[in-house]
């Protein structure tokens, strides 16, 4: 029988603290692990909530349309929002990640035409190139060099402006805003500054496109009658940054940890087929999406034997989810040549993600690129010298030094 929500100060005390630190460099804590598959617990930022760690759990509230994406509720039950604050940290449109149905649909059916295999696979050719020049650039900088700098960050930074219509010269911007908007204890403040910048940048940016369109995203979406200067910021902003922090962060730990398992790099160096599925295996395996998605009940909701009473937030933990045993046998083993799973690591449901496959793309190129050009690839540093990304929503490398 799972753990009733506790009601007593002092039982409050006790409950977990969401997010948790990994283990180490890649497991997800213990507890996480080891608990209920949902349990109660209590936010960094004060209030408490549920914790879902089962993979079938994960995916019942995944696809339940009683729990409410809206960002700022979960938000606000992660970190202790100041009601002045509120109000002027709302105003989202176009953001369609923290939207419901059927408002959530409106924005993200412009654009699923834009993301499908058959779209993406013709893209394939203009990847290659761009994961050929970083690694020349990674190449040129000299060893020792940090991969994430020379390769990881700017692979899917490109990919994303060239696709958005987007100067990669103006990279700075969104690249610093995101590195702020996702670190795990900004304050409200800078999110909402952070995010103010993006939209400046971008407006300008929507204007120029309205007044003269090119052959890229951003011009398209400014054709479509119904989307205001708004609704294609808010629309931009989110696959500016959605599309790159996260592949980014794949691409330098996915390295980090082949280069601490060789004997499944040496796997794939021997066999590159089994590429596909080996990104498969290390999204599952790393899991970087570490602190969302988080739902709020609409109503009270039954998922086993615990009730979610409305207005209660739910926690969705990818990385104890991909490491149940109901998803794969043997979770904890890395194993590039595994069976493709199911696993969660894009999300599930309504808001699973739009960009999966682009990404897949991006990391076969990038995994197979890197595997070619340097036979002789290791690390600069002594693993546990590799800055971790424990304060980031998104968990990866800081950096990672590499020589070869
Ligand atoms: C390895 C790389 C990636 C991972 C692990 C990842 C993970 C995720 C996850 C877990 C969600 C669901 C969030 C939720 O349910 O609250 C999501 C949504 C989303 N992702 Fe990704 N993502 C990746 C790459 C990308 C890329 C390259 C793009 C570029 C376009 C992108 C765009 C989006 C968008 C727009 C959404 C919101 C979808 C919606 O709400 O309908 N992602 N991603």
């Amino acid at each position: 029988m799972n753990a009733p929500m506790p009601t007593t100060h002092d039982d409050l005390q006790d409950l977990p603290s969401y997010p948790m630190e990994r283990d180490d460099y890649v497991n997800p804590a213990r507890a996480l692990l080891t608990g209920p598959p949902i349990s109660p617990l209590r936010f960094v930022g004060g209030s408490t909530g549920w914790l879902v760690t089962g993979y079938h759990e994960a995916r019942e509230v995944l696809r339940d349309p009683r729990f409410s994406a809206e960002r700022w509720r979960g938000d606000d039950a992660m970190r202790a929002v100041p009601e002045s604050i509120r109000k002027e940290r709302s105003s989202g449109a176009g953001s369609f990640l923290a939207m419901d149905a059927p408002e959530h649909g409106r924005y993200r059916g412009q654009l699923t035409r834009y993301f499908t295999v058959r779209r993406m696979r013709q893209l394939e050719e203009r990847i290659e190139d761009i994961v050929a020049e970083r690694l020349d650039a990674l190449e040129a900088a000299g060893k020792p060099a940090d991969l994430v700098r020379h390769f990881a960050l700017p692979i899917p930074s490109l990919v994303i402006c060239e696709m958005l219509g987007v100067p990669y010269e103006e990279r700075e911007l969104f690249q610093s805003v995101a590195a702020q908007l996702l670190r795990q204890d900004r304050t409200e403040e800078e999110f909402i500054a952070g995010r103010a910048a993006l939209q400046n940048f971008l407006h300008t940016l929507v204007e120029a496109k309205r007044k003269e369109p090119r052959d890229d995203l951003i011009s398209l979406l400014t054709a479509v009658d119904e989307l205001t200067d708004e609704e294609i910021v808010g629309i931009a902003g989110l696959l500016l940054i959605a599309g790159h922090e996260t592949t980014t962060n794949m691409l330098s730990l996915g390295t980090f940890a082949l280069l601490r398992h060789p004997g499944q790099l040496e796997r794939l160096r021997a066999d590159e087929s089994l590429l596909p599925q080996a990104v498969e295996e290390l999204l599952r395996y790393l899991s970087i999406v570490n602190a969302f998605p988080v739902r709020i009940a609409l109503e009270d909701v039954v998922i086993g034997d615990v009730t979610i009473t409305a207005g209660q937030s739910v926690a969705v933990s990818i990385p104890a989810v991909n490491r149940d045993p109901a998803l794969v046998d043997d979770p904890d083993t890395l194993d590039v040549a595994r069976p493709r799973s199911s696993h969660l690591a894009f999300g599930y449901g309504i808001h699973q993600c739009l960009g999966q496959h682009l990404a897949r793309i991006e990391l076969v190129v990038g995994y197979r690129g890197l595997i070619r050009r340097f036979p002789g690839l290791r690390l600069a540093v002594p693993p546990e010298e590799v800055p971790m990304r424990s304060d980031m929503v998104i968990y990866g490398a800081h950096e990672l030094p590499v020589t070869w």
